[in-house]
């Protein structure tokens, strides 16, 4: 009996997730082979399936948005956030390895970096974090250039969600960009005010409650990884320069500053009690 595989032996687990290719994947440079050279590659591999998995799942978030179908769409985001938590988790155990361990094959990674994975900035443009420059580190890689290309053109998480609450007619313009400084001031702060609005009536507009909730846990979570990722990289090679060229965890704490969906934070800050029959009391401060 042939199969969709060509083969005429019956399916496998080998054969069905191809485990003889996955394993023959882990081409570590040093030689002698280090020890731990394969555990660094096996972990960056698996954050690679698991980034492949997330935008996997945003796209499909971002399609359900756009369909008005928010309850599915945060239950889309349940799992990315699931995901999350594995890869906050899963960068200790590079911790098992001590920082003599890794200097004994760093050099042999140089220039190669984190830094250049394209399925990291994929998933943050794809979140809402529309920036450009990062195109620069992929210009001589025309396959990254291309796919970050269509993610920067096409809509983001955090537009789809801003153009769903304008059509459940409340006042989030969801696109900002290309616009002069003043003007996008005042769209963000009509976001932040649409926000208020759910966080303060959440029972009546319980489903983009549930959608804003699990946007924000997907931000929370990509930032713990941020973090998680500076103090195990201080830990490794201290304040050394990264084998990317940057200036190391200097330059890796600037990033924690960064947010797919700052007004859903910032909305945080005006919320008050007083919010409700009365309307906004912030109305022209936000
Ligand atoms: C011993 C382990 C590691 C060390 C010492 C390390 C070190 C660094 C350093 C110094 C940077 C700054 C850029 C540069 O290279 O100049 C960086 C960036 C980065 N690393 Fe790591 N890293 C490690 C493991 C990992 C792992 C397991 C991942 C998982 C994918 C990862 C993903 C990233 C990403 C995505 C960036 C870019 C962050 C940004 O620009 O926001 N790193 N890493």
């Amino acid at each position: 009996m042939s199969n969709e595989y060509g083969s005429k032996a019956p399916l496998s687990y080998n054969k069905y997730l191809r485990v003889q290719d996955l394993i023959g994947l882990q081409d570590c440079l040093s030689d002698p082979a280090h020890h731990d050279e394969l555990l660094f590659i096996t972990i960056h591999q698996t954050y690679e399936l698991w980034f492949k998995q997330i935008l996997h799942e945003l796209d499909a978030a971002i399609e359900q948005m756009s369909a008005d179908r928010p309850a599915q769409a945060a239950r889309t985001l349940r799992r990315v956030v699931e995901i999350e938590k594995v890869l906050v988790s899963q960068i200790h155990i590079l911790e098992t390895m001590t920082p003599i361990s890794f200097l004994g094959f760093r050099d042999e990674l140089n220039p190669a970096s984190g830094f250049q994975s394209m399925q990291f900035r994929e998933i943050e443009i794809s979140s809402g974090l529309k920036d450009e420059k990062v195109l620069h580190e992929f210009r001589e890689d025309e396959f990254a250039l291309k796919r970050l290309e269509a993610r920067l053109a096409a809509p983001s998480l955090s537009e789809a969600f801003y153009a769903l609450l304008g059509r459940r007619g409340l006042d989030a313009p969801a696109d900002v960009a290309g616009l002069a400084a003043e003007e996008q001031r005042k769209n963000y702060g009509r976001r932040t005010r649409a926000v208020l609005e759910i966080l303060t009536h959440f029972e009546e507009r319980y489903e983009e409650f549930q959608l804003a909730e699990s946007l924000i846990e997907h931000d929370e979570y990509f930032t713990l990884w941020r973090a998680h990722h500076i103090a195990m990289v201080e830990r490794m090679v201290g304040t050394k320069p990264g084998t990317g060229g940057s200036e190391g965890v200097g330059y890796l704490r600037t990033t924690l500053r960064k947010k797919f969906f700052p007004e859903l934070w910032e909305a945080r800050t005006y919320l008050d009690t007083k919010h409700g029959a009365a309307g906004c009391p912030f109305a022209g401060k936000v």
